[in-house]
This record gives structure tokens, sequence and C-alpha cells, in this order.
């Protein structure tokens, strides 16, 4: 089951990055700057302490990874030692991921990922002054531009946008050290233990029936496959660029809510009724289609998204295509926990 949320980090302005922060300008740290909520590229981190090197090919990514292909991800000196010594990450710490193009899949070694071109550079800061409110205190930046030279400047994302998938899947303080051996080392913590939480498996058992869409996966795919959604009233007009990283961010989505869910959306419920349900058209950004996301409420209480169903499928042709599939899954929760109601993103009425 492969995961094709997908997060692209390509200096899109992402209208809700707002971020409340503290102060003016900072001299918290001699590796980062922020004025007035925008962080300057940081220069000079190729000097700092290597700690990984990750790679997502394009080419196992469906031609486009979130973040594609290598990442060489870097912490600031005095944060290394600091974590060396104490096993944390301290406030101001900043830890950089550069990213590089597969250039070429041989060489006279053999065949492989051969690093290429410099195509993106993304940070993320721990600073309980700047960012009180974050989870950790961790925010997150993305400098990267594509296809062209990387932006001066970053403003924060949302907290659903980094924040909560690093929050649910990295192994250490927000930090993805089950893949840096760097810091595991540094920390003494040897070889990663445990494996950290799955976000996109169920959390809950998922009933047989709902008063709504159909919540078996084999019965839901070919009812999507039908369309009789598109029957719906409330539906949107037509497409727009997606907020929330489906597929990637910015590729087109169309929402449709069925009766139960209209209602309950105009009158304002805290807590929509057994049977409302959601359905999201996702395209690919030529306006291929690109498979469905799909909500069930399954029971009349919420409790924390285990009363609804959560399913997606990247493929409108392939039904086994399944990024999640069940009751109560943590990973499609974090996001629409953010500013719902009741989990629900799209607000009333649909346009
Ligand atoms: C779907 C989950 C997911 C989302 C969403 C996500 N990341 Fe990450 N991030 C990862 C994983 C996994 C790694 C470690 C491996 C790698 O580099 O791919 C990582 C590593 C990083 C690192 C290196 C330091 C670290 O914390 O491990 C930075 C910097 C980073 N991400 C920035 C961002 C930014 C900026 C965003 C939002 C635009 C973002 N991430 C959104 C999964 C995610
Ligand atoms: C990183 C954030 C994020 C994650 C993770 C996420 N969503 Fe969404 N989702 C959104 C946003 C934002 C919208 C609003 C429509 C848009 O702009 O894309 C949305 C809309 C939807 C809708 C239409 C109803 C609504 O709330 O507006 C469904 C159905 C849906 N998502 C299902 C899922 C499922 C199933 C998962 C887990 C596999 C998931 N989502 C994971 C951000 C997210």
């Amino acid at each position: 089951m492969k995961l094709r949320i997908a997060l692209l980090a390509c200096g899109l302005a992402l209208s809700v990055a707002t971020i409340a922060i503290g102060s003016q300008s900072t001299a918290d740290s001699p590796y980062w700057t922020i004025t007035d909520n925008v962080l300057e590229r940081p220069e000079g981190y190729r000097k700092w302490v290597f700690v990984g090197e990750p790679v997502t090919p394009n080419d196992m990514n469906g031609g486009a990874a979130p973040f594609p292909e290598f990442h060489t991800v870097y912490i600031d000196p005095e944060s290394y030692d600091h974590y060396a010594s104490t096993g944390e990450f301290r406030d101001g710490t900043i830890l950089i991921k550069e990213l590089v193009s597969v250039g070429s899949k041989e060489a006279v070694s053999g065949n492989g990922y051969f690093m290429g071109e410099f195509i993106g550079l993304e940070a993320t800061i721990k600073s309980s002054r700047h960012f009180p409110d974050e989870p950790g205190n961790w925010a997150y930046f993305s400098f990267t531009n594509a296809g062209g030279p990387t932006n001066p400047t970053a403003e924060p994302f949302p907290t659903a946008s980094c924040n909560s998938c690093h929050q649910l899947s990295a192994a250490d303080d927000f930090v993805f050290t089950q893949y840096y051996p760097v810091l595991r080392a540094a920390k003494g913590s040897g070889p990663v233990a445990e494996a950290p939480q799955d976000p996109w498996q169920p959390t809950a058992p998922t009933p047989a029936t709902s008063d709504g869409l159909p919540v078996s996966e084999a019965a839901l795919f070919e009812y999507l496959q039908d369309g009789g959604y598109g029957d719906f009233e409330a539906k949107e007009s037509r497409t727009h660029p997606g907020r929330g990283p489906h597929t990637s961010v910015t590729s087109p989505v169309r929402v449709f809510y069925n009766d139960i869910l209209a209602s309950s959306m105009e009158a304002n419920n805290a807590e929509h009724p057994r049977g409302a349900s959601a359905v999201k058209e996702m395209f690919t950004a030529d306006g291929q289609p690109q498979g469905w996301a799909v909500m069930v409420k399954t029971h009349d209480e919420t409790d924390e998204g285990r009363g609804w169903y959560w399913y997606e499928v990247t493929s409108d042709t392939d039904s086994s295509a399944l990024a999640a599939n069940g009751n109560g899954v943590p990973g499609c929760i974090a996001c629409h926990s953010f500013r719902d109601q009741d989990l629900i993103l799209s607000g009333f009425p649909l346009r």
C-alpha cells in the first residue's frame, strides 16, 4: 500500500500560511535569521554536520515525488553537539534538506541513482520564542522554486501542511532520526528499535454498512467508478487547485457532499450524523482522473475521527492503489482537524 499523499514543496504560495510569531527579528542562532515571520535562506549549511541522504526518486513515485529525489540533510553544528551530549534538539535547532535530482541511473560503478543538479531547499526550525503555538515549537519552510533558483526567503507553512506529518511519523521530537544514522550514532541510541506508528493504518473497526456511501472497499470503488455521487445536489461547480496534499498540492480537486452531510453542514452541526458522506475527485495537473478521497460518518459520535471511515485511492482504474481504507486513520485526521467543521474542510455551501 503506497502512500501517494504528497506534498509539493515548490515555492508555491500557500495563502493560509500564517503562523503567529513572537518578535520582529532574532539573534537566537547564528545559523538563521527570521524577520517579521520571514526566514532568510540560510547560507553555509553545506559546512554544517551531514546527517543523512534519503532518496525518493521520481521514477518510484509516479513521476513526481512530493520531495523529489535526493535529500541531503544537515543540522547546524551547535545543535549537533547539543544533541550528541544531551540526546535532545535544543531551542534554536535548524535542519536543512537540500534536494538534488537524479542525474543518471548508471555509471562505471554500476546501475543506481547518481546525483545531478540542486533542485530545492527545505528547512525546519525549533524555536519556543518564535513558534510558541506550533506542536513541538517546530516550523517548516520551503525555498524550493520548481524549475528555477531557490527563493531568497520563506514563510512558515501552516501546521497541517508539514508539522502534522512530522508529528505523527518522525521517530524523535518531529525529526526523522529513523533515517539518519549519524544522529542515532551521536545519541548512542543504536539502530531503530521500534517502528513508529504508520499513520495510514486504521485505528478502529469499520462497520459493515453506513446510512451513506458504501464502506466496504470493493463496493465503494465500484460506486465511485459509476460516478453516482455526481447526482448530489451539494457539489462544487468545477475543479479548483487542491489545498491539501492529497496527490500533490495545487492539483485540481472537486468536492461533493451527500444530502445528509449537506443538511448537517447547513445546520452548522458540531457533529455530523451517521451516513454523512463526502467525495473528493482528484486529478493530475493536466486534468487526468487520479482517484478519489472519501469520508463516511459510520457513527453519530466523531470519537476523535474514529467515527469516520477514511478512504483514498490514487487511481480511477486500479482499486489496489490505496492510500487509506478504514476508520480512524491518523494521517487523514491530523490535517482534517485543522479549522474544521467535524473534520470537514470544504465548508458550506460548496461553490
Ligand atoms: C507525508 C509526510 C511528510 C510531510 C507532509 C512533510 N514531510 Fe518533511 N519529511 C518527511 C520524511 C519521511 C522525512 C525524512 C526522510 C526524507 O527526507 O524524505 C522528512 C524530512 C524533512 C526535513 C529534514 C529534517 C527532519 O525533520 O527530518 C525537513 C527540513 C523537512 N522534512 C521539511 C518539510 C517541509 C518544509 C514540509 C512541508 C512543506 C514537510 N517536510 C512535510 C515526511 C513529511
Ligand atoms: C495535509 C493535509 C491533508 C491530509 C493529510 C488529508 N487531507 Fe483531505 N483535505 C485536505 C484539504 C485542505 C481539503 C479541502 C479541499 C482541498 O482544497 O483540497 C480536503 C478535503 C477532503 C475531502 C472532501 C471533504 C472535506 O473535508 O472538505 C475528503 C473526502 C478528504 N479530504 C479525505 C481525506 C482522506 C481519506 C485522507 C487520508 C487518506 C485525507 N483527506 C488526508 C487536507 C488533507
